[in-house]
């Protein structure tokens, strides 16, 4: 479907930071004159990004995704449909950058009890993203589908990460015990060349496999085959989910901070995190939404957290990402937020117009206390509380911004994941970091093998049975 100027415009998501400004928050707001001083390092920090665009040793091939993806999204889409008619289950395995992308498009865009719809309505196989090894999870997922009549999504770039090979491991066991082809029911999603998937496929001949880009890290791979086969198999119109994220790039084509969103927003971020606001709240006002928050923080938390600049100098910069959900948490968390340390920036995910308005009858007119809700929506008072908490948290000098989306769909999310990725890129850039790299992970990853006798792993292994827990210290 081709969208109109007035379409684009109408689905256009917007950044309201009002409430950052030292005019509207008070001296705890950021000063004209600070945002005109930070224009240099904002420049220099497009500068980077543009120059860069594409590059996949530098790992920043996830900009191009929007437009180089063509023939792969056709090949999703057959694939798609011919899982949407055969398999009753759908099962995503994979963790951190492999999953968080799944469950988020899924939960955005699709009905909030998918899986309790009929199948006349879900037109598709239930859906389930298991991003975890509990050893209970995973026997109580068993316990719900049946592994003959499941299409299982392998995604790992490297293959070699333990909780995925291990979910692997268990149900391609299950199948074989089942007498069934496993070739049949799997589709791997991994490097092109390197890796455990790529030897198992190899071994396996024929299994259906997609490629995640080389130049694509795990948490910017939701745009590649990584996100868009999964969401193209709920039913999620990819092609408008691309095309929402070009619509995002051509919005930030600018260096001039205040006709870019993401650099705009990546700008008022590190001001922030320089003033010693080390906690970023993500709170969407939409179940929908929820999982943006998730998908969110990994993307910022992995990418800023670093030690070492790219010149070699020790930082320790990042922001520690929290998630809140509106208006939900306005009843646990808020009162932190209002009135403890300042330390946070909150960012509103506010929704224009709600698929659903849900009016709430008249009743109780003697009891005014309850009866003035009567004749409203449940979309009016979600957006009323929205406002109220932006607006209490104004009062209190508290750092917040709004994120808008019109509606939510498929071409506001790509614009939304677009611009997270655009500002995670531009905040790395300002920090001279390597945004891109996760060796904190990898470490754990590492100690992990080395616990489980993974050979080459011995070394570790006499390490961290010397820094076992010391029974002094145990009470
Ligand atoms: O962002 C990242 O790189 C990580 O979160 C990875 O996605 C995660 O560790 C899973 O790795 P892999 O896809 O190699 O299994």
């Amino acid at each position: 479907m081709k969208l109109t100027e007035q379409q684009r415009k109408q689905m256009r998501l917007t950044v309201d930071y009002t409430n950052m400004t030292e005019k509207y928050l008070g001296a705890k707001g950021i000063s004209e004159k600070t945002i005109a001083a930070h224009k240099k390092i904002a420049k220099a920090a497009h500068g980077y990004v543009s120059a860069n665009r594409g590059k996949d040793e530098l790992y920043m091939g996830w900009t191009e995704l929007p437009y180089n993806q063509n023939e792969i999204v056709a090949d999703i889409l057959t694939t798609a449909k011919l899982i949407r008619k055969r398999f009753e289950y759908f099962v995503v395995l994979g963790i951190g950058g492999s999953a968080l992308g799944p469950s988020m498009a899924f939960s955005a865009l699709c009905h909030l009890h998918y899986n309790d719809l009929p199948r006349s309505k879900r037109k598709g196989p239930k859906f389930y993203v298991e991003d975890n090894v509990d050893p209970v999870r995973m026997k109580e997922l068993l316990d719900v589908i049946d592994v003959t009549k499941t299409c299982f999504n392998v995604i790992s770039k490297s293959g070699a990460t333990s909780e995925t090979m291990a979910q692997y491991l268990i149900i391609s066991d299950l199948l074989t015990k089942a007498g069934v082809d496993i070739r049949e029911n799997v589709v791997f999603t991994t490097d092109a060349k390197k890796g455990n998937l790529v030897k198992i496929s190899k071994q396996l001949g024929g299994v259906k496999s997609y490629v995640l880009p080389d130049g694509v890290g795990g948490r910017f791979s939701e745009l590649s085959p990584v996100g868009l086969l999964p969401a193209a198999v709920a039913g999620i119109d990819i092609k408008m989910l691309l095309k929402g994220a070009a619509f995002m790039d051509k919005l930030c084509k600018s260096s001039d901070l205040t006709k870019n969103p993401a650099l705009l927003s990546a700008t008022l971020q590190y001001i922030a995190m320089q003033d010693g606001k080390n906690i970023g709240v993500m709170m969407p006002y939409s179940d929908n939404l929820k999982y943006v928050a998730d998908w969110y923080a990994q993307l910022w938390a992995e990418s800023l957290g670093k030690n070492v600049t790219l010149d070699g100098k020790p930082c320790h910069v990042g922001q520690t990402p929290v998630k809140a959900l509106g208006v939900t948490d306005q009843h646990s968390q808020v009162q932190l937020y209002t009135e403890g340390p300042y330390d946070k920036v909150v960012t509103f995910l506010s929704v224009g117009s709600y698929k659903e308005k849900t009016p709430i009858p008249h009743g109780y007119r003697n009891i005014p206390d309850v009866g003035f809700l009567g004749g409203h929506t449940m979309e009016e008072l979600i957006q009323a509380e929205n406002r109220a908490t932006a607006y209490a948290l104004t009062k209190a000098g508290r750092l917040n911004y709004t994120i808008c989306l019109p509606e939510i769909n498929e071409y506001t999310l790509g614009q939304l994941l677009y611009f997270f990725e655009l500002q995670t890129a531009y905040a790395g850039a300002m920090f001279n970091i390597n945004t891109y790299d996760q060796p904190g992970v990898e470490a754990g990853k590492k100690a992990t093998f080395a616990l489980l006798g993974k050979p080459g792993y011995e070394l570790q292994r006499n390490d961290l049975d010397s820094a076992a827990p010391d029974e002094d210290y145990i009470v």
